[in-house]
């Protein structure tokens, strides 16, 4: 008797999760308050995993223990992490814990805060879990590849006393560049994916499968992680008349709010938490659409209704997450710093429009940037800077005061969208070409379109050397990054 197919994927599943599973408490503190040392353990090695349904076949990928994606790391807010790495790859790595505001030397950039890991090396990061939330994990060497071929990683922060909800469930979302045979495509950082919107890909994954649909019940309520792992690919997902409710952004919790234009937008690195209340009928589907890339529309996956209800109507609980403990910028006492994006097919042209309107204030470098920009292999530049991705000697493009307010206003003069991260931090987005953003966004990554000018605020109270990049990790190879000195 066969066993069917169906069947065998979900033990290869469950297999896979059960190899996952690594994370053992070194400590339980009696004392409530007490922090717990959590240790996992993760070693990046080559694997095989099922993206893709059968017949297509088995996917050769880059995985932490085994799966893409990694394991759920999860803790609570206060605990001690302790992860020891083992690098099984064929090439050096390191693990960046992104989002989460670890002391610089654990921050996993290869020559800036550490060596790398060589192969067949071990490395131990250990930090404190200080703010709650949804944040991942993933290489920060060759990240355009490493990531790309599925080394990633959720990594969640409880609050002390979360939200009430009755399911609390992750989204890894990634875009993965697939032959008919699911292999992985090999043409990574080439020319024309650095030059233009990144490696964009044919297959989206989430959590690391393609699946049809997603079990849900009638008034039953669920925290919806969203991580965007994709290299380049930006979300903007419908839920089909579901009306979703954004209460963290980048783990960081926001004033509660319907997603603006009713897509939540998410560029590569960035997380939302969700808040949605199942409204459909017993047995109905609903098909979660992106909508991001116009006419290239999809069915991300189908909401698949229960026969039975959970409930007849929503419940009324709160939604509203506790502040972390982040320091509150002064605007009226900040510095102000001015930086310029440039680069890309098509961006000279809108470097010199943008020229003429920022005039001769512009921030210096600019025009030398340009200059070297039309004579270089470059593609992109942070003004006028385009980072030397295979130097390791790299000087600060900013240096600012620690524990004092600063302003960066950041002007896109190209004709892509950026997701700017800063590592460290988080920061408050506090405007949109000029408008008050509405909603407290604080986030460590923001999407800044063509042509738009956003401004962030913090207080840099994180001291060190911090990598300040685009997070389509092809431009951030083609020069797109800086380093930010807190001192
Ligand atoms: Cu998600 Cu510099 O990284
Ligand atoms: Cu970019």
């Amino acid at each position: 008797f066969p066993m069917p197919a169906l069947t065998r994927r979900a033990f290869v599943a469950s297999a896979a999760a059960g190899a996952a599973s690594v994370m053992l408490p070194l400590l339980q503190q009696p004392g409530a308050n007490a922090a717990a040392v959590r240790e996992v353990r993760l070693r990046a090695a080559p694997g095989r995993v099922p993206l893709v349904p059968e017949p297509y076949g088995v996917t050769p990928a880059w995985c932490y223990n085994g799966a893409v994606p990694g394991p759920e790391i999860r803790v609570r807010q206060g605990d001690r992490l302790r992860v020891e790495v083992e690098n099984g790859l064929a090439e050096e790595t390191t693990v960046h814990w992104h989002g989460v505001r670890v002391p610089n030397a654990m921050d996993g950039v290869p020559h800036l805060t550490q060596a790398p890991i060589g192969v067949g090396e071990r490395f131990v990061y250990e930090f404190d879990a200080v703010d709650a939330g949804t944040f991942w994990y993933h290489p920060h060497q060759r990240s355009f590849e490493q990531v790309g071929r599925g080394l990633y990683g959720p990594l969640i922060i409880e609050e002390h006393e979360p939200v009430r909800v009755d399911r609390d469930v992750i989204w890894v979302l990634d875009d993965w560049r697939l032959t008919k045979s699911a292999q992985i495509s090999d043409d990574f950082g080439n020319m024309h994916d650095v030059h233009h919107n990144g490696r964009v890909g044919n297959t989206v994954t989430i959590n690391g499968r393609t699946p049809d649909s997603f079990a849900v019940s009638k008034g039953e309520r669920i925290r919806l992680r969203l991580v965007n792992a994709a290299n380049a690919r930006i979300f903007g997902l419908d839920f089909a008349g579901h009306k979703p409710i954004v209460v963290a952004l980048d783990g960081q919790p926001v004033t509660p709010h319907a997603p603006d234009g009713g897509q939540v937008v998410l560029g590569p690195a960035m997380r939302a938490d969700l808040i949605v209340d199942m409204t459909g009928e017993p047995g109905s589907r609903a098909s979660v659409v992106d909508r991001f890339y116009e006419g290239l529309e999809y069915r991300l996956v189908d909401l698949a209704y229960a026969n039975a209800p959970l409930r007849e109507r929503a419940p009324d609980w709160p939604i509203t997450l506790p502040d972390n403990p982040l320091p509150e910028p002064e605007l009226e006492n900040a510095s102000r710093n001015e930086v310029v994006f440039n680069g890309g097919m098509m961006g000279e042209m809108i470097a010199a429009e943008m020229g003429a309107k920022i005039g001769p204030g512009a921030p210096g470098g600019m025009m030398g940037g340009m200059h070297s920009m039309m004579s270089s292999s470059s593609a992109w530049f942070i003004n006028g800077v385009a980072a030397d991705a295979g130097s390791h000697v790299m000087k600060p493009m900013l240096t600012l005061a620690r524990d004092k307010s600063h302003v960066i206003a950041m002007t896109n003069a190209t004709a892509w969208h950026h997701p700017m991260h800063l590592h460290g931090h988080s920061f408050r987005v506090i405007s949109r070409n000029g408008q008050p953003t509405p909603h407290r966004e604080c986030q460590d990554t923001v999407l800044v379109s063509p042509r738009e000018k956003v401004e962030i605020a913090f207080v840099a109270d994180n001291p060190g050397d911090w990598m300040f990049h685009c997070h389509v990790l092809e431009h951030q190879a083609g020069g797109m990054m800086g380093i930010i000195r807190v001192a």
